[in-house]
């Protein structure tokens, strides 16, 4: 079911906007942002109904999802939403995942935590391609405002609240010119499969805090070489076949 979801989803992409980048991102933000919705629409209930209160869990799901809305606003500065049809094809598929997904996350939230972690992974690799493929074009292209904003002038605390692994080494990126934005884009999709492999680990509840809570360490050593592996080897995977994309 789960894999179903993703190759869906992967197919959608590959079949349709093989060709179109930007309609491609668009797309694709819009659909990989709900999960974070759904996930804090049902630990919202549960805390309000008084079952289970971890406001830690709510800021950081905020937090991505709010990274992906300045994902979707930059993409949207690049034209990415301007056809009719792409925003129709993106806000059905938004409407349809969001309630799968909450449905998921209520009977097993670590398959929940997994299905967004092989979007994560598939968001990486769809920027990784991006980069390598247009990168000499990026490179002479401005950064958009709203991309300076969020990654380098900006209050930067939403930016740090998803990145939980450890509070001592917040990413910095240098953004001087488009290039620039796609990397932190795609460094931020590899921030939020670390964050998802985190959520699926067995004692993840006494340990994942928010990065910004007092005196927070860094997550447990067996929890960050978990990460480190899953991730390694998803980097080696994409250096040496690079997915397709136009
Ligand atoms: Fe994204
Ligand atoms: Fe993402």
């Amino acid at each position: 079911m789960i894999r179903f979801l993703v190759n869906f989803l992967e197919a959608l992409l590959n079949t349709f906007y093989r060709q179109r980048l930007h309609p491609r991102f668009f797309v694709l933000e819009t659909i990989a942002r709900v999960p974070y919705f759904a996930y804090t629409s049902v630990l919202h209930l549960y805390e309000t109904m008084g079952w289970w209160r971890k406001s830690d869990w709510l800021k950081v799901h905020f937090s991505e999802s709010w990274n992906e809305l300045h994902h979707l606003l930059i993409s949207e500065s690049l034209g990415g939403n301007r056809y009719a049809i792409d925003r129709f094809v993106a806000h059905t598929g938004a409407f349809v995942y969001y309630w799968i997904i909450v449905g998921v996350y209520l009977i097993t939230p670590r398959s929940a935590y997994r299905f967004m972690q092989f979007v994560e992974e598939h968001a990486y690799h769809t920027y990784d391609a991006f980069l390598r493929e247009h990168g000499e074009e990026l490179k002479k292209l401005p950064a958009p405002d709203v991309a300076v904003n969020y990654y380098r002038d900006g209050d930067l605390y939403m930016f740090e609240e998803f990145q939980i692994t450890n509070p001592s080494e917040f990413r910095r990126p240098k953004i001087e010119n488009l290039y620039d934005v796609f990397v932190a884009v795609r460094d931020d999709e590899l921030e939020h499969v670390k964050t998802m492999i985190a959520c699926q680990q067995p004692n993840i509840q006494e340990t994942f805090h928010s990065p910004h809570m007092a005196n927070r360490a860094a997550l447990p050593e067996s929890i960050r070489a978990e990460i480190d592996a899953q991730t390694s080897s998803i980097i080696k995977e994409a250096e040496k076949e690079p997915v397709q994309i136009n």
